[in-house]
């Protein structure tokens, strides 16, 4: 299958890419960089050349926009904002004025759609979506009416023979360099890998095999269109997924750092608390009852699998295991 991934330069676009290439797929990339080999450019905002690629392509996986790591201020928010619904907006028009439209567009959405809760998990039939909650950084609203006015740009996208996901993924974790994984790995390191503001927090995750077994299964399922949740299916505690994750590289001790030290902290990274303190409790209801199984479900599991492959990126290929 010929396969396009607008913003499939980061994180999430290298993992499908290698994958899918692997699978032995025909994947382009788009990118406002200069173009490398199966890259296009495109600039993300309106129609232009490389809306050829889409025309008589089979999926189109949109990944675009403005990284979340940085620090919220006005003008990062609105970048977050604008880079995702021109981008999304873009590509719709795209496959509204292709001849041969892609069978599926599998939008990238986001966990953080729904609201900081402790109380129960989000899955997206009960699930409460975020914005109205009490006793959080007014700017958190702003996240999730970033995440709703995404969605609704490949809502609104007159795209008849297209069926539309939007995948509301929780933080993949993968053994790359720079992605979230790596991030906490170097703090565990550190000794600082404890509980963040108390910790009770729930962290959602999808290991990134998983991740690629979802967007093939989503790619595939005819009958599943809107919304989806991709998200392990047994989020759990940050003080505990630390504590797991300590276990698994072998460190015993990770310093609690209280919501202070985390303000001190993500702004010294150019980072934002929001990442760490909201309590994202996501759940895959969809893709359950479509009938999806998780391959790493647990995370102490899951993260002893990442730790091994860490581990395994790391060591010399001339060191001969004994
Ligand atoms: N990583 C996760 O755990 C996770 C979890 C849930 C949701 N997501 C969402 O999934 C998407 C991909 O995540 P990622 O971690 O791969 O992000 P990433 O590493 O920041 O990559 C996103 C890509 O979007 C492109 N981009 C940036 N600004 C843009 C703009 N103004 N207009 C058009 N394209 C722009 C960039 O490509 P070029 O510079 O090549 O153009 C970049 O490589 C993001 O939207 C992210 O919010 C990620």
């Amino acid at each position: 299958m010929k396969i396009v991934i607008p913003g499939g330069t980061g994180q999430v676009g290298t993992i499908l890419n290698r994958a899918l290439t692997t699978a032995g797929h025909e994947v382009v990339v788009l990118t406002r960089r200069p173009p490398r080999d199966r890259e296009v450019h495109w600039e993300g905002e309106t129609l232009g050349p490389w809306a050829e690629e889409i025309d008589g392509s089979d999926i189109v996986i949109n990944l675009a926009g403005r990284s979340v790591n940085c620090r919220y201020t006005p003008a990062n928010l609105r970048a977050m904002m604008d880079s995702r619904v021109h981008s999304t907006r873009t590509v719709g028009e795209a496959i509204a004025a292709a001849v041969r439209p892609p069978r599926v567009w599998l939008q990238m959405s986001t966990a953080t759609i729904y609201s900081h809760r402790f109380d129960a998990p989000n899955d997206e039939a009960t699930g409460v979506l975020g914005g109205t909650e009490s006793g959080v950084p007014g700017y958190w609203a702003y996240s999730v009416e970033i995440a709703k006015a995404w969605e609704r740009a490949q809502e609104q996208a007159d795209t008849p023979h297209t069926r539309k996901v939007a995948m509301r993924c929780a933080m993949v974790m993968s053994p790359d360099r720079g992605g979230v994984f790596d991030a906490l790995l170097r703090l565990v390191r550190l000794g600082l890998g404890g509980p963040v503001a108390g910790g009770a927090q729930y962290v959602s995750w999808i290991h990134d095999r998983d991740l690629v077994r979802a967007v093939e299964f989503l790619a595939g399922r005819d009958d599943l269109a809107g919304p989806v949740n991709l998200a392990a299916p047994a989020p759990l505690p940050q003080r505990t997924f630390m504590r797991v994750l300590r276990a698994a590289w072998g460190v015993p001790v990770g310093l609690p750092a209280t919501k202070w030290m985390a303000e001190l902290g993500a702004f010294a990274l150019r980072s934002d608390t929001e990442l760490l303190v909201k309590s994202r409790r996501v759940v895959p209801g969809r893709l359950l009852e479509a009938g999806f199984t998780f391959d790493h479900a647990q995370w102490p599991e899951a993260a002893a699998d990442l730790v091994r492959r860490v581990r395994g990126r790391t060591r010399p290929s001339h060191t001969v295991a004994l």
